[in-house]
């Protein structure tokens, strides 16, 4: 099995539902795998290993390193890095020197940007310039500052229209695939429905063409989960109680037991013995 291309998601649009996750190191990486079309180095990142109050800390440096450590434990999913705040915003040139700068540092398969109408520019320019490109539309993280919070976007039909545009502005600068973030579900059924690339719902509805979450809320690894949310595991109460396990065990020197033990060869224990 061959790794996925961005023209590979492209293509599952009405063909079959597209399963993302996010990954930021290799062996999370590594257990997902082929299990999932597409894994997404999220600058979410910032917020859930590195526990930043917003994404807007995180570095281009942290999403290489990050990346890397993805890429080459992986061989099968489709990987896309995010574009962190400050690296695109600028303009089309100062885009495309650091999209290019991830794509030849990370081998990854492409980047996303968050935006509509107002980055459909730098999209064209990264496209046209053979960068495969991911949009983010609807609640945009990286705005969280300017908007206040962490809004659902479409509760009333006035401000539909907005989104729809950028939906169409991203489309139109060639993405292969677009997240729709916190959008209620007719808005986000109006622009899968619109758009012929694949949407990809996070707190979207299932009306989207595929779905993304964040491993980590998935897992129970992380303390706030957003309603969209599901916690398939508890892994965090598993790790708690692994830990204390494994103190009983060593406070009571239950472990290391022989299994785990290196002794000397026959011979030389001998040899040690005679010298003695
Ligand atoms: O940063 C991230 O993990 C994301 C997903 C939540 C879509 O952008």
């Amino acid at each position: 099995m061959r790794r996925k291309s961005a023209n590979d998601i492209k293509s599952q649009k009405n063909r079959a539902p597209i399963v993302c996750l996010t990954a930021y190191t290799a062996p999370i990486a590594r257990a997902i795998d082929g299990n999932v079309d597409l894994i997404l180095v999220g600058d979410s990142l910032g917020m859930v290993l590195y526990d930043y109050e917003n994404t807007l800390q995180v570095s281009i440096e942290q999403m290489i390193e990050h990346s890397k450590s993805v890429v080459g434990g992986t061989n099968k999913s489709c990987i896309i890095v995010d574009m962190p705040f400050g690296t695109y915003e600028e303009s089309s040139d100062k885009a495309f020197m650091n999209a290019a700068r991830i794509m030849k540092e990370t081998y990854c398969n492409g980047v996303k940007l968050e935006g509509g109408k107002k980055v459909a520019k730098t999209i064209k320019y990264l496209t046209r310039s053979s960068i495969p490109v991911m949009g983010h539309i609807g609640l945009q993280p990286q705005s969280v500052l300017v908007d206040g919070g962490y809004k659902v976007k479409g509760k009333v039909k006035s401000e539909w229209q907005k989104y729809i545009d950028d939906a169409k502005a991203v489309e139109d600068a060639g993405v292969f695939a677009v997240v729709l973030e916190g959008m209620t579900e007719p808005l986000a059924a109006e622009i899968t429905e619109i758009l012929s690339v694949p949407t990809i719902g996070i707190g979207a509805s299932p009306k989207c063409d595929g779905q993304i979450l964040v491993t980590e809320d998935m897992l129970g690894l992380t303390n706030v989960a957003p309603r969209f949310v599901k916690k398939y595991v508890d892994l965090e109460k598993i790790i708690n109680k692994t830990s204390k396990d494994y103190a009983y065990e060593v406070k009571n020197r239950l472990f290391p037991n022989e299994d785990h033990t290196y002794s000397m060869k026959f011979e030389s224990a001998n040899i040690k013995k005679i010298k003695q």
